[in-house]
């Protein structure tokens, strides 16, 4: 289907996002997407299943290798981020994981911001360490120089989070990818919190894409999924030297995408079910309208709890006096995302009792969903971390992440408001900096 207009102008994000990649899978007459459960499929003679083999292949042969459902989903991905390819996984961790190992080798060095999700980190420093593949963390991100400095002549990939959770400490992509680039290096930019919505990181110099499509994209909760974008745009064939793998894949700036799926993802095998492409082709059809909603609410309990006397600080990029703010006016103009964390000044006590009392957000790890859900970092997500990590990354045990949902913003902060009047109840010091909790009589507790 056709980005632009019989006028010949462009079609905006939302009618993009229902109408982009349908149509090319050639199913008679469906108005949906079908979904292809079927491993396999079948060759009409001896000459075609040769050709599905050979080096020209356009058509499907096996599901790991390529299904209509899938591929639809990666035609409408791909045209929402303005990549010229996109790879759909079983996982966002599949995603990342499949994008750096085509990109990466033993003896081959990665440098990355220190502000990415855990998982990545892990991967990186324990199972990439594994295989011989170092990582250098970035010490000023915000610095050019810092980002210059941490490049070594066997540095092959750079990989940074356009929104980093849970402080919302943005990234600025034009400073690294002019950085990555004078080094011949590409950036990946994982792209999970931001969605093709609010910004497309390709127009900001973004060379790889990836996103958990766990998150916004499905935006329901009900499935895992990830995937890779091809920004199309780096120039691999200037750089053979320094990724002399990729010649193996057709020439052209896709060598990359081409790799990735026909060496890495095909071998390694992380495939997506189609019923899963399903779900999340469901959920990228309002991608635009929850989104929308979504951060709208979020700048609005953000702007609340600011003015809350037991909270000491929010980390949300839209917030004015928030020192993210100039970078989220160049890149997020329309919405600074759902996800955001503040800190209560009664510390992990204060954290229990306001996750305990709530009573609509959901207490769960995930994000992205419709759905408010709410989580304690330094005893969940960021448990693996040592105390010096967290005090670096101001992840402090008052800090409470939230990921805000589609409802109606008024209930939200009435579930809030009503948990901060139990944390007033149950620690009347609580709005006092640094306070202690004040222990409950035995008078208190039973009542
Ligand atoms: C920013 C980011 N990237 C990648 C992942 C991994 O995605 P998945 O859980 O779909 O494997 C997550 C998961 O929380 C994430 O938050």
């Amino acid at each position: 289907m056709s980005e632009t207009q019989r006028s010949g102008r462009r079609r905006g994000f939302t009618t993009r996002q229902l109408h982009d990649g349908a149509g090319a899978g050639g199913w008679p007459n469906a108005r949906a997407l079908p979904i292809y459960a079927s491993a396999g499929f079948t060759f009409a003679d001896f000459d075609e299943a040769e050709h599905r083999f050979g080096p020209e292949a356009d058509g499907y042969s096996y599901s790991r290798v390529g299904n209509p459902t899938v591929d639809a989903v990666e035609r409408r991905i791909a045209a929402l981020e303005g990549g010229t390819d996109a790879i759909l996984l079983g996982s966002g961790q599949a995603a990342v994981s499949v994008a750096l190992l085509s990109l990466l080798g033993t003896g081959d060095h990665l440098v990355i911001s220190p502000s990415i999700y855990e998982g990545s980190r892990g991967l990186f420093t324990e199972n990439f360490a594994r295989l011989g593949i170092e990582t250098t963390e970035v010490v000023e991100p915000l610095d050019a120089a810092s980002w210059a400095a941490s490049f070594r002549p066997n540095t092959r990939a750079v990989f940074v989070e356009s929104i980093p959770n849970p402080r919302n400490d943005l990234t600025d992509l034009r400073l690294v990818a002019d950085v990555a680039h004078a080094h011949g290096i590409p950036l990946v930019v994982d792209n999970t919190f931001a969605t093709p919505y609010l910004l497309r990181p390709i127009e900001h110099g973004a060379d790889i894409v990836v996103h958990s499509a766990s998150k916004f994209l499905s935006g329901h909760g009900t499935v895992l999924g990830g995937v890779i974008v091809d920004g199309g745009v780096f120039d691999w064939d200037a750089n053979t030297d320094r990724y002399p793998h990729l010649l193996e894949s057709a020439p052209g700036r896709t060598r990359f995408g081409g790799f990735a799926r026909n060496s890495v993802a095909m071998r390694l095998g992380p495939t997506p079910s189609p019923f899963n492409a399903f779900l999340l082709d469901q959920g990228i059809e309002t991608l635009s309208l929850r989104v929308q909603r979504q951060s709208d609410n979020a700048l609005a309990l953000a702007t609340w709890l600011e003015g809350r006397p037991e909270v000491s600080s929010v980390d949300y990029s839209g917030l004015p006096g928030n020192a993210y703010h100039r970078l989220a006016e160049t890149y997020l103009p329309h919405g600074q995302g759902a996800v955001f964390s503040f800190t209560l000044r009664g510390g992990r006590a204060a954290a229990r009792t306001v996750i305990d009392a709530v009573d609509l957000f959901t207490r769960m790890t995930n994000l992205g969903d419709v759905r408010s859900l709410i989580i304690h970092p330094t005893s969940t997500t960021h448990v693996q971390r040592t105390p010096e990590q967290l005090a670096a990354a101001g992840i402090t045990d008052g800090l409470i992440r939230v990921s805000v949902g589609i409802e109606d913003v008024d209930d939200l902060i009435d579930d809030l408001g009503q948990a901060f009047a139990r944390l007033e109840r149950e620690q009347p010091n609580a709005h006092v900096a640094g306070a202690e909790p004040t222990p409950l009589s035995l008078e208190e507790v039973a009542a």
